[in-house]
């Protein structure tokens, strides 16, 4: 595999995150088997997730995205998020299953959930591919959960630095230089 140079440290390998994401599926698969969900994708990060998840659930799935304005810098975000892009179709007594790539404080998850909420769902269930516990500032369930990662801000397989590095197939730490330049 070709690491990017600006990479100081793979977390998770394809295989490790392949091997994880079948692990949730499978449970998914489980836990839904009489009932079909509506899997709402967090663009922009959770593309590559979902479409990894949903092709390996061998269950009927419906899938919609949403799209919050981003914070910009997390570290001081004061939590204030706008919807930017919305469902298209109703979830008013579906089973909705948000699909994360990262939950950090949990402000942004708490808001959708919220929203979620007061739309009437049927039931309502989180799968995040990361969790950063140790930054979490609002308590937030997570059902299914891929991977704990530190306290370190990863890119790839989704995840951008500054709109970069999404495609990487792998998650990464970048190196120290990398975050100061932007
Ligand atoms: P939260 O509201 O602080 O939990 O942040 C959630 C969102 O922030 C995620 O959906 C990501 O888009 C972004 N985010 C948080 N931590 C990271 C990171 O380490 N790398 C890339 N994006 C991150």
């Amino acid at each position: 595999m070709t690491i990017h140079p600006d990479v100081k440290e793979v977390l998770l390998t394809p295989e490790q995150i392949r091997d994880g994401v079948n692990r949730m599926a499978e449970r998914i698969a489980g836990d839904y088997r009489d009932r079909e969900p509506v899997l709402v994708g967090v663009l922009d990060g959770a593309v590559v997730f979902l479409s990894d998840l949903m092709r390996a659930l061998p269950i009927p799935v419906r899938v919609d995205f949403v799209k919050w304005s981003s914070y910009g810098d997390h570290s001081t975000s004061s939590g204030e998020v706008q919807l930017l892009k919305d469902l298209s179709f109703s979830v008013e007594g579906k089973h909705v299953l948000v699909v994360e790539d990262i939950v950090d404080t949990g402000l942004t998850l708490r808001y959708l959930l919220e929203n979620l909420e007061s739309r009437g769902v049927a039931s309502l269930a989180v799968a995040a591919l990361l969790d950063k516990p140790s930054r979490r500032k609002v308590r937030v369930p997570l059902d299914y959960v891929g991977f704990q990662v530190p306290d370190e801000f990863v890119v790839g397989y989704g995840l951008d630095f500054a709109q970069h590095y999404r495609n990487l197939p792998y998650v990464a730490v970048l190196k120290p230089e990398v975050y100061r330049q932007a």
